[in-house]
């Protein structure tokens, strides 16, 4: 069943548009902190010092500043790991509206932490917004998978990371030191939440609930119907109508899926293990490593101006994530992963061979920048933007919440990881530490060459048709007659 629906129409931008200022959200949230470290950290260290009368001690520094990166994914574990509480009980639609209050207490902890002089509100409203970010990495992709017609599924998810990379981008830009990220306004960027939370607060009523949601969850046919009409600008959509109906008889025969029976049966065990490696291999290509400590990581390369060097990156990473998204229909999601791994572990080796070599040869500086900017580039051909919209391609309804929560918490787990280690490690291993990423990457790329299936044009029905062949000879005896009554093709 192939909905042929190519078409961009104003209702489905215009929900595509509000629901990726959630992405923006989390991707400004990411980046913010990476410029004004230094401001910030001698924000503390007055702090301290009108508290105790003495210097803050250099450790306890770094730790209080990994623990301010570091708490931002605490929050969104938890956040992500709650998607699937929110999203059948208020819908995708308020559930992405509701998210939002959380963005509103985040902006006025940040934004007034200085004021108060304390930078446990400052970490606060960091797990805060984490919450928020980690709900939307959840709610976006799963609301945009279900509204976007087949063909442009790919396309459209991306827009999800497009988000994400301008928020970093808009981030890194306004906190230059000429504009938000000095000593007097830095509680102004950080308090910029506000902005994008209105905005979505303003535009998503207008939006329309998922189809799929009123009709497989809700029951409500009619309303399903007129909301794809409106979504696909035409007055026919039976194929669209047919093809959800199928997932939804599909699913009552699933029931609901709950988290420890993603993992027990063995229809949903490969899509899952699938999803997580896929979720880590974004995580733990040492992407974060760039976008939290990039200004760090240029200053001891020898970069003269390493605030332009991070803006340079957030450059280069919003075009490459346009690329991805004029390729990834035709390409396919499995190719451009590739592509991207093997051309992360490439610019790592060569960030290594840089920085080892920087101090007899100062110019190694300048081949730290290409290598930065080229494992930032490969990263949005495939890595960054396929992990977070393949997690609705690859589970029909039933079990896509669970999935969602599994996913997200792998992400954000490692995410989690790599900003609270990477300046530990670092001082360990010195110019070697991207050594450790270039390993993982390579095993990500053996293990998405032999085990993840390509989804692009095949609907969800299809694809978890073709895990159910291949779960095939494990399921027969708990579900014959669904096996025997599929005969897609697996392409696994
Ligand atoms: C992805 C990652 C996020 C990262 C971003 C960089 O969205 O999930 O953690 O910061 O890409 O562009």
């Amino acid at each position: 069943m192939e909905s042929d629906g190519k078409q961009v129409t104003f209702h489905l931008m215009l929900a595509v548009g509000a629901a990726v200022i959630g992405s923006l959200q989390f991707g400004y949230n990411t980046g913010v902190i990476n410029a004004p470290q230094k401001i910030i950290e001698s924000f503390y260290n007055e702090t301290w010092f009108q508290r105790y009368s003495g210097f803050i001690p250099e450790t306890t520094l770094t730790s209080l500043w990994s623990i301010s990166v570091a708490i931002f994914s605490v929050g969104g574990i938890i956040g992500s790991f709650s998607v699937g509480l929110f999203v059948n009980r208020l819908g995708r639609k308020n559930s992405m509206l509701m998210a939002n209050i959380l963005a509103f207490i985040a902006a006025v902890l940040m934004g007034f932490s200085k004021m108060a002089s304390s930078w446990e509100m400052l970490i606060t409203g960091r797990f805060v917004v984490g919450l928020y970010s980690g709900l939307s990495t959840g709610f976006v992709p799963m609301y945009v998978g279900e509204i976007a017609p087949t063909a442009l599924r790919g396309a459209l998810g991306t827009l999800h990371q497009l988000g994400i990379v301008i928020g970093i981008l808009m981030a890194q830009v306004f906190g230059m030191e000429s504009i938000m990220g000095n000593a007097a306004l830095w509680p102004l960027l950080l308090g910029f939440t506000v902005v994008p939370a209105v905005v979505q607060c303003a535009v998503l009523p207008f939006c329309p609930e998922s189809p799929r949601y009123l009709l497989i969850n809700l029951n409500e046919e009619s309303k399903a119907k007129s909301v794809l009409k409106k979504l696909r600008g035409v007055t026919d959509v039976s194929s669209d109508m047919q093809e959800m109906k199928e997932e939804s008889r599909q699913m009552m025969r699933e029931k609901k899926v709950t988290i420890p029976e993603l993992f027990r049966s063995p229809l949903y065990r490969q899509p899952i293990f699938i999803a997580i490696m896929l979720q880590l291999s974004q995580q733990l290509s040492g992407i974060n490593a760039v976008f939290y400590y990039s200004t760090r990581i240029f200053e001891k390369a020898g970069v003269a101006q390493p605030v332009y060097a991070t803006i340079g990156a957030g450059v280069v990473n919003t075009a490459f994530t346009v690329v991805s998204l004029f390729v990834v229909e035709r390409a396919g999601r499995r190719s451009l992963h590739l592509i991207g791994l093997m051309g992360m572990a490439c610019s790592a080796v060569l960030m290594t061979i840089a920085m080892a070599l920087l101090d007899k040869l100062a110019w190694m500086s300048y081949v730290s920048i290409v290598a930065i900017f080229s494992f930032v580039a490969f990263f949005e051909i495939g890595p960054g933007p396929i992990p977070w919209f393949i997690v609705a391609e690859l589970f029909s309804q039933g079990p896509r919440p669970s999935a969602f929560a599994v996913a997200g918490f792998s992400n954000w787990t490692a995410n989690f990881i790599v900003g609270m280690c990477f300046q530990y490690v670092e001082q360990l291993c010195g110019p070697y530490v991207f050594v450790i990423f270039t390993v993982l990457l390579l095993v990500f790329f053996v293990f998405t060459y032999f085990k993840v299936p390509e989804t692009k044009g095949r609907t969800f029905d299809e694809i978890s048709a073709g895990f159910r062949q291949t779960a095939g000879g494990a399921a027969e005896k708990y579900l014959p007659e669904e096996i025997n009554s599929l005969g897609a093709d697996s392409q696994l």
